[in-house]
């Protein structure tokens, strides 16, 4: 058993990271004969992007995706630590699947992810759901097949390690769409942000070589993929760790020379974006030009308890350069309730948000994570007041989201037409600007980008129809 440490997770050490290619064993590929898995992901993209290297390394050991637990010989719950509410949720499945396997006792059900990561959470598992069959963790997801082949020979699995190792090249991925597809760029975050999980769950920042992540782009080209995002959790800061020349804006410049149609990139830290990075966006018509800027509070002295390295005015003065990128959207992060958060404090996010009138907004409560500063610091805000907060905030976000939206009104925007929209016959897909837009077409146009005459605007979406 290997199970996580909160104090190792915290270490920073200089180790050179390596790199090693997934590999599978010949005689682990038919271990899921006949074998139904089912899993569900909780969180964010990096988290959807392992979910599909994980369904790729499943169906390398012949098992076979549905989409009905009820109907799974294997339950997989690929978890998100970020927020107390994600955590529950996935307390709230485990529940199911104990009472599932009361019938079926024959399933198999496991966790991974960055709840996995964490020593509270599987101490409790221990403790309270020592029933599952295996934990393993966001470091070590190449290992799944060799802790399957235990875990099947009836040795129930825990293997999470808190300090993170090699970069695993090569993964496969069994991506969900065919037209875009996520690029992981870094793994880990040095940042510490006091509020923040992800250091401790996702380990020290590890960028991938340049020419790993160009000859991956490549290939999707050349499979036809339309869009790349390249995923990291302060991508800005890619490069920083490796021993090479080159940053971030040398990389994007190099991926949008590959002639991939749209190349996005999330998410950025305010700290890390160099004018050189604002120069690459605004010389190639291939980088979308779509920035997602987290601000988390417009308090000073806030930002300061968060440990955010920048200021209401430099973070200002930053988005006013990024507003310069011609036909630019730009969204953001706000967390309310931070411990200490006077109205005041409140106050100079809102203000924040009336200057940069964002394109759209995530907006949170503050959730204490165990193990971060910020669940040591003195919280004396009434969760009313806090949940007052979010909704005053959130009923100006979805003001200037609209307002933004009111500009497409009878424009031409180019959309990727990427799947079936939930409304009627139409089909679903993005602006350049990361707008969603349900367009008037037949299924042929499925994978094309067209341009389309924006005819209805909503808060949240468009509709629209395509023009010759
Ligand atoms: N509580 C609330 N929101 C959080 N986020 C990260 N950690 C927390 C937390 N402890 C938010 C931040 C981040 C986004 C991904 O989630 O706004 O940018
Ligand atoms: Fe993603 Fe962070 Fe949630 Fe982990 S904790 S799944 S990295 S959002």
């Amino acid at each position: 058993m290997q199970k996580p440490c909160l104090k190792e997770a915290k270490v920073r050490t200089n180790s050179v990271v390596k790199t090693r290619d997934y590999h599978i064993d010949d005689s682990l590929k038919t271990l899921g004969k006949n074998k139904k898995y089912f899993i569900r992901t909780y969180g964010c993209q990096m988290n959807e992007h392992d979910t599909e290297n994980i369904k790729a390394i499943l169906e390398d050991m012949s098992f076979t995706e549905t989409d009905e637990m009820e109907n799974a010989d294997l339950i997989l719950l690929n978890t998100c630590a970020i927020r107390e509410n994600a955590h529950n949720k996935v307390f709230g499945m485990i529940g199911r699947i104990k009472h599932l396997k009361e019938t079926k006792p024959n399933i198999i059900a496991g966790i991974c992810g960055c709840m996995a990561q964490e020593e509270v959470v599987v101490d409790e598992i221990l403790n309270k759901y020592n029933w599952l069959n295996l934990v393993f963790g966001t470091h070590n997801i190449d290992n799944l097949p060799n802790l399957l082949q235990k875990v099947y020979a009836g040795e129930k699995q825990i293997e999470v390690y808190s300090i993170e190792g090699d970069i695993t090249e090569n993964m496969p991925a069994k991506r969900d769409s065919k037209y875009k597809a996520w690029v992981n760029i870094m793994y880990g975050c040095d940042k510490f942000c006091t509020y923040c999980i992800v250091p401790y769950t996702r380990g020290k920042q590890r960028s991938r070589t340049m020419n790993d992540i160009i000859k991956e782009v490549m290939d999707l080209k050349s499979q036809g993929y339309k869009e790349v995002t390249l995923l990291g959790q302060n991508v800005n800061a890619y490069g920083k760790d490796l021993d090479a020349d080159y940053d971030m804006s040398d990389l994007l410049e190099a991926v949008a020379e590959t002639g991939i149609e749209r190349v996005r990139f999330i998410t950025s830290h305010p700290w890390d974006f160099t004018d050189k990075m604002i120069d690459v966006i605004k010389n190639h018509d291939n980088v979308m030009p779509y920035i997602h800027l987290p601000l988390q509070s417009g308090s000073d002295r806030i930002l300061k308890l968060m440990g955010r390295r920048y200021t209401k005015e430099s973070y200002l003065k930053l988005f006013n350069k990024l507003k310069e990128i011609p036909n630019v959207s730009i969204t953001t992060d706000i967390i309310v309730g931070f411990p200490g958060e006077t109205r005041e404090d409140f106050e100079e996010t809102l203000d924040v948000v009336n200057t940069c009138k964002y394109d759209s907004a995530f907006t949170f409560i503050f959730s204490s994570r165990e193990g971060t500063p910020a669940a040591k610091m003195k919280d004396d805000i009434s969760l009313k007041e806090k949940e007052d907060r979010l909704h005053e905030l959130n009923v100006l976000v979805n003001k200037y989201a609209k307002e933004a939206n009111d500009k497409y009104l009878n424009k031409e925007v180019l959309v990727l037409l990427e799947g079936k929209s939930n409304k009627g016959d139409n089909l679903m897909g993005y602006t350049e600007t990361m707008k969603l837009v349900n367009v008037k077409a037949s299924e042929e146009y499925l994978g094309q980008i067209v341009k389309v005459k924006i005819t209805e605007v909503k808060t949240w979406s468009m509709d629209g129809v395509i023009v010759k």
